[in-house]
Order: C-alpha cells, then structure tokens, then sequence
C-alpha cells in the first residue's frame, strides 16, 4: 500500500530533528514542577499572587534561541499558557492573568519570537486545552472552548509566522467533545504552514487522532517506526522528554540525564525518523539553569559533528548486529550507520572502558558500496560486501584515546 508523502511544512519539521521545550511560568517559582498548583490544591485566589514576584529578570529570548542553536536545535516549544491559565502573552483583555499584568509587565511571548527570529530558531507554542483556572472548564465547557479559541487565534494572529502549536490536556477529558474542528480551522486560517499537534498524554503514546493534525507525540517513551502504508495523510513523529523528572523546574531533583544519555535519545528518535524535544525548565526569574546550558552545549559538540546526517538521513531498513546500532539514508546516496558502545583504542597501560570494535556486520545494504569511513574523518575501514545477499561487513576501529563520542557514524558511500 502506498505511503503518503508530507505536506512541505511537515517535511521541514522532520528535518529539524532537535528542539528544544521550555515549561516556564509562574510555577517556576516554586521549584517543584508545573503541577504544584493542582498537586497542593492551591485556590486560584492564592496562587495568582505568584504574579507578583513573576518579574522575568533573566528572561532574554534571543539569549535563550542563541543556546538552542548552539545546541544544534532547530525550533523551540515554549509553554505560552500552561495548566494554572496564566499567559506569557498578552491576552489583549481576555483576562488579566497574563505576563503584561505580572512584575515583569512585558509580552514575553514577543521577546521570545523576536529573539527566535535574529537567531534563525523556529518558534513553537505550547498552549494547554485544560486550565485550573477558568471556572467554565468544569461549569460550561462549550463556553471554556470559546475562550481557548480565542485565545489561540491572539497567538496566531500577533506574532507573524510560527512553526507550529502544540497542545497539551485533552485527555483531561477523554470522552469530551473538544471542537477540535473549530479550534484546527481557526488556525489553518491564520497558520496555513503551522505544524498543528496534541499532546496523547503518557498512557498514549503514539496514538493517531484528528485529521487535521501534523504529529503524533511520544511524551517520555522511546518512539517507535510509524507503518505509515494506506494512511491518508503524512504525519511526522516526535518524542518528548524531561531532562530530569520535571517540565517546569524541580530544583532539588538531581537525577539528570547525562550527556551521554541525550545522544543515545537522539539517536534512538532519529533512527526511526522521529524529532526529539528535549525539556529544560528555566529558573524563576526565567534564565536556563547551569547544568542544563552545559549539557546542551556537550550534546551541541556532538551534533555539530553529525549534523549531515542528523536532519535529512531518513531510517533505512538495512540491520546491524548489534540491535542498538542502525542505518539512515541520505537523499544524496550515502548510507550513514550509528555505531553505539565503541570502544577507545590505546596501550594496555591506559585505563580505558571496554568497548565494542573489531568486525561489524550489517545486513540488507542494498546499493555498491565503494568506501567506508568514519564520518568527518579521512579514515578509511577495510569491507567486504556481498551485494547480492546485502551483507556488508566493515572493520571497526575504534576512538583514538582522548576522542569518544558515544555514537559513532560510519560513512558508506
Ligand atoms: C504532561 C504534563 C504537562 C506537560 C506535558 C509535556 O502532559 O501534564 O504538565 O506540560 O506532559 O509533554
């Protein structure tokens, strides 16, 4: 059966592989996540007061889009209105719980599209669909999705071209009729090229759901292949994920992903052509936490070296030996193969890890295959290929000491 192809704006999406996610709020100053206002039953009268001290000293959008792309992100999500129904936009009078009416009285949505923009970095909105807030989310809900229309169609409408809204909460109420036809329509209107997405939640990862959207989404969970035959539309594949165990800032949570753990995420979306959405929660006052700049800026090491076969190498169907290991296809012919757990060549005397090398087969290499190399470098690895059965084995050798970066790619070419 045939596989649809993607409309240009989700091809492009695909091919920006990285991004970035932000949960910052009023929260943030809490340091407990972004559920603290529902998690302690804080009454609305009580928590807005967070408002006050919301002075977003530290908030710097081009700084921010400048620590994406050195990450080697090409987009960034940012929550413009999360669970507790504050706005970090200007809701033009739709209520005052917005950043505008804060301490920080600014619209730190338009820094943030600004400061997306000088840096050449695609703006994402993350808007919630539920909201702790707004008595008629449980009182009249054909009226609450009124005003959440209309307060998307602010976002839509003031900020020029976005890349795209990403919505969170409808399986806050699974069996509820959420309009999504009225809310899709409003921003097609507005956003013909926005990439239009809904969160399916943790216990539904991967799940289809409304024609109109461009996505599915895998929060926290390894993306699978998507078998996109007889679908009727292309939609492209993106995984999301806590850098430790909160969106908005958990300030004494310590369990952090490595570096090493973020390429081997990436790499495991990109195998399967999925984009990954690696989550940071800025601090209070707005600004990226220190171990999250730092290990971006690692990973960023990592990307910078690997960026040619990171945005449009697509899965190939070719297998490795070893089930971590894979193949994506560049569109120009080379054959690119993610070589995990490689070990570090150097005398005996030297302590290094153990680590894989030596002979490395791959089965179902389809094409003649003239050289194979590490990528960016001039060395070459001795192969033999079978090309009728597909088999390919390459001698692997492994990283120079003081070289080592987690995923290896070899060039076949
Ligand atoms: C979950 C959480 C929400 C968070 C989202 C990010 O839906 O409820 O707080 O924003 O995941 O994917």
């Amino acid at each position: 059966m045939a596989i649809p192809s993607p409309a240009p704006h989700i091809a492009a999406f695909e091919q920006f592989g990285y991004g970035l996610f932000l949960h910052w709020g009023l929260y943030s100053q809490i340091g407990q996540g972004e559920w603290i206002m529902s998690q302690q039953r804080i009454p609305h009268a009580e928590y807005r007061k967070l408002a006050d001290t919301f002075t977003a000293e530290d908030f710097d959008g081009r700084a921010i889009a400048r620590t994406a792309r050195r990450a080697g992100m090409r987009y960034i999500t940012l929550t413009t209105r999360h669970h507790d129904g504050f706005s970090l936009y200007d809701t033009k009078g739709l209520n005052d719980f917005d950043a505008p009416h804060s301490a920080a009285g600014r619209d730190l949505i338009a820094e943030f599209v600004a400061g997306c923009r000088a840096e050449d970095i695609v703006p994402v909105f993350y808007h919630t669909t539920l909201d702790w807030s707004r008595p008629e989310f449980t009182d009249d809900f054909p009226a609450y999705l009124a005003y959440l229309r209309d307060s998307v169609e602010i976002l839509c409408t003031n900020y020029g071209e976005i890349g795209g809204l990403w919505f969170d909460g409808n399986w806050s109420k699974r069996d509820a009729d959420w309009e999504e036809d009225a809310l899709y329509g409003m921003i097609r209107s507005h956003q013909p090229n926005a990439m239009i997405i809904n969160n399916t939640g943790l216990g539904n990862c991967g799940a289809l759901g409304h024609p109109e959207l461009d996505s599915i989404t895998f929060e926290q969970g390894r993306p699978e292949a998507l078998n996109r035959e007889g679908m009727s539309k292309y939609v492209a594949v993106e995984m999301c994920q806590t850098m430790n165990g909160h969106w908005g800032i958990g300030a004494a949570d310590f369990r952090y992903q490595s570096p090493k753990e973020v390429i081997e995420n990436l790499a495991a979306c990109r195998r399967v052509g999925a984009n990954y959405l690696l989550n940071v929660g800025p601090t209070a006052s707005g600004a990226i936490p220190d171990y999250e700049r730092a290990c971006l800026e690692r990973v960023g090491d990592w990307v910078s070296r690997y960026d040619e076969c990171l945005r449009c190498a697509r899965p190939h169907p070719a297998k490795a030996q070893h089930a971590s290991d894979f193949v994506l296809a560049h569109p120009d012919g080379r054959l690119f193969v993610f070589v995990h757990d490689l070990g570090v060549q150097g005398s005996a005397d030297v302590v290094v890890r153990g680590g894989r090398g030596g002979a490395m087969a791959l089965s179902g290499i389809d094409r003649p295959i003239k050289r194979v190399r590490w990528l960016g470098n001039d060395e070459d690895m001795s192969f033999s290929h079978d090309a009728d059965t597909g088999l390919l084995v390459f001698k692997a050798t492994g990283y120079p000491y003081g070289v080592h970066h987690v995923v290896r790619v070899a060039e076949l070419s």
